[in-house]
């Protein structure tokens, strides 16, 4: 059950940077057509002149699409229906995070991020499977991320969409066994960031753009469920799925502590909107904010 990227038309979300670019260029000399979309279509235009550079042949559309738009997900096909693109691979690769204690992000923001990262891509699925299916023929990509086997606080709503992620590929994979449609998850761990920071401590396992990017499709083409790209990575989260939950539990305290100290140290005004404090910040007390 191969996905049919060889000639055929692939819609990447999320091109403009990171994995996404990585997948684009990897894919260029091999599709016919690639949708590249992001929020913006000038943030997509250096990538689609270095892809034509490099293939003249190549068919290259930009789309601009807001994510975290309820409607704009509809305006997305409306336009790749009125210039008659049948999409045969879909690669669902933006996330929107937002980062901070859930009980001082404005609601506002979290039901951009759930927009972006559940029902966007449950609705971009959704619209293109009818069609894969009549075909018999298509393929699904998801890039997640590791956070969805993890508990991250200061990234709760991150990891809630992740595991969502995880759990509807999983799912609808099972649905399509039958069909010739692949559904893949993949789950990064770390990715160096291109350029990097200059004060940035590199972490375990650290994976550059490209073989992320590189590994995901290996494993995409081979039909696997799930894919966690990079050797250590691999093997640090298999790991994890033998350790007990406490375990989890306490990488997450670990990580929690990091940020109360971040939050004590900077400490930045709740955004507008936000519910009023007292806010978690040391220890397990609700302290009141100065
Ligand atoms: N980077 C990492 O360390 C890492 C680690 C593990 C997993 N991942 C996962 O890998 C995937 C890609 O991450 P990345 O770091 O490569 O991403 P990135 O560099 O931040 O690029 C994300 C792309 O998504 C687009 N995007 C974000 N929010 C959007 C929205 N609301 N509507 C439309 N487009 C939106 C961005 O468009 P704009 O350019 O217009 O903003 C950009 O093209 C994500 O699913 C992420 O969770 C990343």
């Amino acid at each position: 059950m191969r996905p049919p990227i060889d000639h055929g038309t692939v819609l990447i979300i999320g091109a403009a940077g990171g994995i996404g670019r990585e997948l684009a260029r990897l894919l260029s000399p091999r599709v016919r057509t690639l949708v590249l979309v992001a929020r913006e279509v000038q943030e997509l235009m250096p990538l689609r002149d270095e892809l034509l550079l490099r293939n003249p042949t190549l068919g290259v559309m930009l789309e601009a699409c807001h994510l975290d738009d309820p409607h704009a997900v509809d305006a997305l096909f409306e336009h790749l229906e009125r210039h008659y693109v049948r999409v045969d691979v879909l690669i669902n690769n933006a996330d929107h995070t937002i980062s901070g204690l859930y009980a001082e992000a404005r609601w506002k923001r979290i039901e951009e991020l759930v927009h972006a990262n559940v029902v966007a891509p449950a609705m971009l699925t959704h619209r293109l499977l009818g069609p894969m299916l009549e075909r018999g023929r298509g393929g699904i990509l998801m890039v997640g991320s590791a956070a969805a086997r993890l508990f991250l606080p200061g990234a709760v709503m991150f990891a809630a969409t992740q595991r969502f992620l995880d759990g509807f590929s999983e799912s609808l994979r099972l649905e399509l066994e039958d069909t010739g449609i692949p559904v893949t998850f993949v789950a990064p761990g770390p990715l160096a960031l291109e350029p990097p920071l200059p004060d940035e401590v590199t972490p375990f396992f650290q994976l550059s753009l490209h073989q992320c990017a590189r590994e995901a499709l290996a494993g995409f083409e081979r039909g696997e469920a799930l894919v966690y790209p990079g050797l250590g990575h691999r093997w640090m989260m298999r790991l994890l799925r033998l350790l007990p939950r406490s375990f989890k539990r306490g990488l997450g305290r670990l990580a929690l502590g990091g940020l109360r100290r971040k939050l004590l140290l900077h400490p930045s005004s709740p955004e507008a909107g936000a519910p009023p404090r007292p806010v978690l910040l040391a220890g397990g007390e609700p302290s009141s904010a100065s």
